[in-house]
């Protein structure tokens, strides 16, 4: 039988017992009722619960438009921000080769553009793109959000000088809502294929959707594997009421005793590079889902071993006010051993022979035992290994765990009203037509 992602809370003892969590886990059964019976707070939201299935009628043409612009482009440039970028580029990023564009000259590139507004940034990638023979994918669910529409606008602009008006239009595809927003109307007016986010389905849970799927089919992974293994974790967790078999419940009550306790931030862990995205979609995840109403804790992210050199002594000596998730790796993909020195003039022949992995592992675990006695909780998700298969049971597993863990908050894990405060704020400094009485307001404070 086939292993799947576990969950293990036996260095949270000491800090929570193994009885009020899974009290709390059996008890946060209610909420899994609610988020099937759509009763609780955001439930026009929750079309991702059975996306695994529904998704896969849509998957043919997604896999179709991936393999039409790798044949009529070296590079996508992938537009978005928030939901509609970090899903696509923690897959891509947990699952491709680590230095894919290196790899070979045919590889075909995918470009971020729309997650910042920053002038060298989308200067740099114009300069690059001059040379490139590139595809535009713009997603934007609003079809308004700021920072893509100006990324859209400067590289449509820019594909359009460079190959026609007429031809730019077959190489962007829009993915957006059905009927509203600036880039529905401007796909329609310009003949762009479109892709739909359907309505109920927000942002930072639309990875399964063609938001996700698309960019990461172009880069060439299997998306039929992940849906499966979102699949998977789907049967897992949705309606298994046991919460001594159900990861998700368990994860979501141990972290909100372990917030009970005192200590606010939360730190997902990695041992491989791979997974540093894949902790800034499930920062996004849970930071715009559960900090809101003065309450939620503080995801933050570090990429072990790299950051034991310059986070670890605040997580071993710092304020008391964090705990960890280490997402634990079973088995990498490949295979490299450490070589004997004959004069073992770096001391290290004591590792010659063994895998870097087996180094690895033995520091995930030393980390854990120093971390926990530093007064660290920890909390250990296990994968057998960093592929499609389990990237989709992660994906399902840490969503749900979410939504279930927002009710234990009693939120509603499904808006984000704070993050129109910025906006406000930059629209009226901008002079935006109707926003100019609150930016000169607002220019006396500066
Ligand atoms: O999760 C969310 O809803 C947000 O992060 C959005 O994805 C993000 O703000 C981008 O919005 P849009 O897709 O409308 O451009």
């Amino acid at each position: 039988m086939k292993e799947n992602l576990s969950i293990n809370l036996k260095n949270t003892a000491g800090f929570i017992s193994q009885e009020e969590t899974l009290a709390l886990a059996q008890l946060s059964v209610m909420h899994l009722e609610s988020l099937n019976a759509g009763t609780g707070p955001g439930n026009d939201f929750l079309g991702w619960l059975s996306l695994p299935d529904d998704i896969l009628p849509q998957l043919g043409r997604i896999e179709k438009t991936a393999e039409h612009l790798k044949r009529i482009s070296d590079t996508t440039v992938v537009i978005g921000i928030g939901g509609s970028y970090l899903g696509a580029r923690a897959v891509i990023e947990a699952l491709s080769h680590t230095f894919a564009p290196l790899q070979n000259k045919k590889h075909h590139d995918i470009i971020y553009a729309g997650q910042n507004i920053c002038e060298d940034y989308l200067a740099d990638l114009l300069e690059i793109l001059d040379n490139r023979e590139y595809s535009i994918i713009a997603i934007s669910k609003s079809g308004t959000t700021t920072e893509p529409a100006i990324a859209f606008r400067i590289l449509k602009n820019h594909l359009e000088n460079k190959i026609g008006k007429l031809k730019a239009a077959e190489r962007i595809i829009a993915i957006t809502d059905e009927k509203k927003g600036a880039l529905r109307s401007m796909a329609e007016t310009n003949g762009y294929e479109t892709f739909i986010i359907p309505d109920n389905i927000g942002g930072r849970y639309s990875v399964l959707t063609p938001v996700g799927l698309l960019p990461i089919a172009i880069s060439g992974i299997d998306i039929r594997a992940l849906v499966t293994g979102a699949k998977s974790m789907e049967t897992i967790t949705r309606n298994n009421k046991h919460a001594e078999s159900n990861p998700a419940l368990l994860y979501a009550a141990a972290r909100n005793l372990i917030l009970q306790s005192g200590k606010p931030i939360e730190v997902m862990v990695g041992f491989t590079p791979r997974l540093h995205f894949f902790a800034e979609w499930w920062k996004q995840l849970y930071g715009e889902s559960e900090g809101k109403d003065g309450k939620g804790i503080f995801p933050a992210a570090v990429d072990m071993t790299t950051d034991l050199h310059s986070m670890g002594q605040y997580i071993q000596d710092g304020q008391r006010l964090l705990f960890e998730t280490i997402i634990s790796v079973k088995s990498p993909s490949k295979k490299l051993t450490i070589p004997t020195e004959k004069d073992d003039s770096d001391q290290l022949n004591y590792l010659a022979g063994r895998r870097l992995s087996e180094v690895n592992h033995n520091a995930e675990l030393g980390t854990t035992l120093a971390h926990n006695d530093g007064n660290v909780p920890i909390i250990t998700i296990n994968i057998p290994a960093l592929d499609e298969f389990y990237t989709g049971q992660m994906i399902y597993f840490f969503e749900i765990a979410c939504a279930v863990s927002g009710y234990i908050l009693d939120v509603n894990p499904f808006d984000q009203p704070g993050v129109e405060a910025y906006k406000k704020n930059m629209f009226a400094l901008l002079n935006k037509p109707g926003f100019e009485e609150a930016g000169k307001t607002l220019r006396k404070r500066l």
